[in-house]
């Protein structure tokens, strides 16, 4: 139970890391069994800390926990509740060095990519404490005279959260500023990869003032126990999940005993459609941030680029001669743009893709080989010729491999682009009105990028269709997920 000297010497505040997790009112150091498990360095393979690995009991304990410090924080008026979330966000950015450098160390991108993603998460915090103030309901016109109908909006109570490595911070933030936000209490897992960056979160929390309980976080293992911990438990009211489909499911399964409220931000498909009209050089720069932000692991991720006939060549050359400028390396070092991926199996699955779209008649264009510098790297790859029977058309890949796709048409496009189960987002680059119209439209996702690759900010609402999901995250919208509307009739009314 040591923290690893390469994590602490680069630290201003070493007591941002904790080898305990927040359950209710207590950091417990220890599971009642002894089990344990390490967060390791992606980048080194260096064992960074050794948290406990807890399981139902405790997850309850910080239910009920929740569960009391809820009705207290739901009392308060929501500009109270505001300015424990502003102090709790102040300190989130005067931490900001220490954050994203637990951040990279335990997830692997680079340390200005780090940096944003604290930014990042820290923007949500700011945008729901603002929203504590407006949690509005409404008067309707009512259907008699002697009645006066009213709608409050009230907060669902206590909230199971479970997030995932890719974005260790901005994830908790979007979840955690809305819940407490509104006067919902919650009770997080973050993945067993990346918890030192939500562990810190909960520090800084402490400190802020948020009352004990309201926010606790339990480190595991995996995430199953916890899960159906949630999913069975009456005093969870909802639970928001970010992660795969395949876990999405199981979780709408195991809540639907008690018709469990879900928000869930699932797995995508996002094609990237170049267009014969499209500013070229802008639709490479979008490529690059849609494709190789954090080492392709984004759940907007382009996954398929799509290329019109007259444009392919040019694009091609240009996205290749782009892609071989990126820097592979420990994401600490200075400079670095792409770091390692998170384990063995998101390795073996690029390789899979890589493999099989060869098999099937793609070329490499750029990359494709292995990096020296460790197990988990993988040098950026581009892949032409790729077809809709490719396993890359159809799987989300979560790595560094951009596969061009070759098209003639608008109609054409738009089918092989909808033709997945998967509807986060989709970005496309053209200039002509009409078909920037006609393509937004079409395209059967939540979340649609013109001419920009990129799409994630805290004022808009980002959610997927299809099976990428239930409910929205961010913006006016993302406090929905945390309300009930609850519907007065005032009777006995003068008319
Ligand atoms: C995700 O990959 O799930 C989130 C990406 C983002 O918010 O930009």
């Amino acid at each position: 139970m040591v923290i690893h000297p390469s994590l602490l010497s680069r630290l201003k505040d070493q007591t941002l890391v904790v080898e305990a997790a927040k359950v209710g009112t207590e950091w417990q150091s220890w599971a009642q069994d002894g089990s344990r498990f390490d967060v390791t360095n992606p980048a080194t393979g260096e064992v960074l800390a050794s948290l406990p690995a807890l399981g139902p009991i405790e997850a309850r304990r910080a239910v009920e926990a929740a569960k009391r410090a809820q009705k207290a924080w739901a009392k308060r008026t929501g500009k109270d509740r505001a300015s424990v979330l502003k102090r709790w966000h102040q300190l989130w950015l005067e931490n900001l060095d220490d954050l994203a450098v637990i951040l990279t160390s335990e997830q692997g991108k680079p340390l200005t990519e780090a940096r944003g993603e604290v930014l990042y998460g820290a923007s949500y915090l700011e945008w729901f404490a603002e929203e504590a103030k407006r949690i509005y309901g409404d008067i309707i016109p009512a259907h008699a005279e002697n009645l006066r109908i009213l709608v409050m909006k009230q907060p669902v109570g206590v909230v199971g959260a479970i997030t995932p490595w890719n974005f260790p911070n901005a994830m908790i933030a979007r979840k955690v500023a809305p819940a407490l936000a509104v006067g919902c209490a919650m009770v997080a897992k973050p993945a067993a990869e990346t918890p030192l960056s939500m562990l810190a979160l909960a520090m800084l929390a402490d400190r802020a003032g948020i009352p004990d309980g309201l926010f606790s976080v339990i480190t595991a293992r995996s995430g199953s126990e916890f899960g159906k911990e949630m999913t069975s438990n009456p005093d969870v009211a909802k639970i928001t999940f970010t992660g795969s489909t395949e876990v999405g499911r199981i979780l709408m399964r195991q809540g639907a005993e008690q018709i469990k409220k879900l928000g869930l931000e699932l797995g995508g498909n996002a094609p990237f459609i170049v267009f014969d009209d499209a500013d070229i050089d802008a639709a490479i720069d979008g490529a690059m941030a849609a494709k190789f932000r954090n080492a392709g692991q984004t759940c907007v991720c382009a996954n398929r680029i799509y290329v019109q006939s007259a444009v392919y060549d040019a694009f091609l050359e240009k996205l290749s001669a782009r892609v071989s400028t990126l820097k592979v390396g420990n994401g600490i070092d200075q400079g670095i743009t792409i770091g390692p991926l998170i384990n063995a199996a998101s390795i073996d699955k690029v390789q899979d893709h890589i493999a099989d779209a060869l098999a099937h008649g793609a070329r490499i264009v750029t990359g494709g080989d292995t990096s020296p510098l460790g197990p988990l790297f993988l040098n950026p790859t581009v892949v032409a010729d790729v077809t809709s029977a490719m396993k890359v058309a159809r799987e989300e890949t979560f790595g560094p491999l951009a596969p061009v796709f070759r098209f003639e048409t608008v109609d054409e496009v738009i089918a092989m682009a909808n033709d997945t189960e998967f509807g986060l987002s989709g970005y496309f680059y053209a200039r002509d009105m009409a078909r920037i119209i006609k393509v937004a439209e079409a395209l059967e996702v939540g979340i649609v990028g013109v001419n920009t690759g990129l799409i994630s900010t805290e004022v808009a609402p980002f959610g997927g269709v299809k099976q990428s999901g239930l409910g929205r995250e961010g913006s006016q919208y993302g406090v929905e997920d945390y309300l009930e509307i609850k519907y007065v009739c005032l009777g006995g009314q003068e008319a």
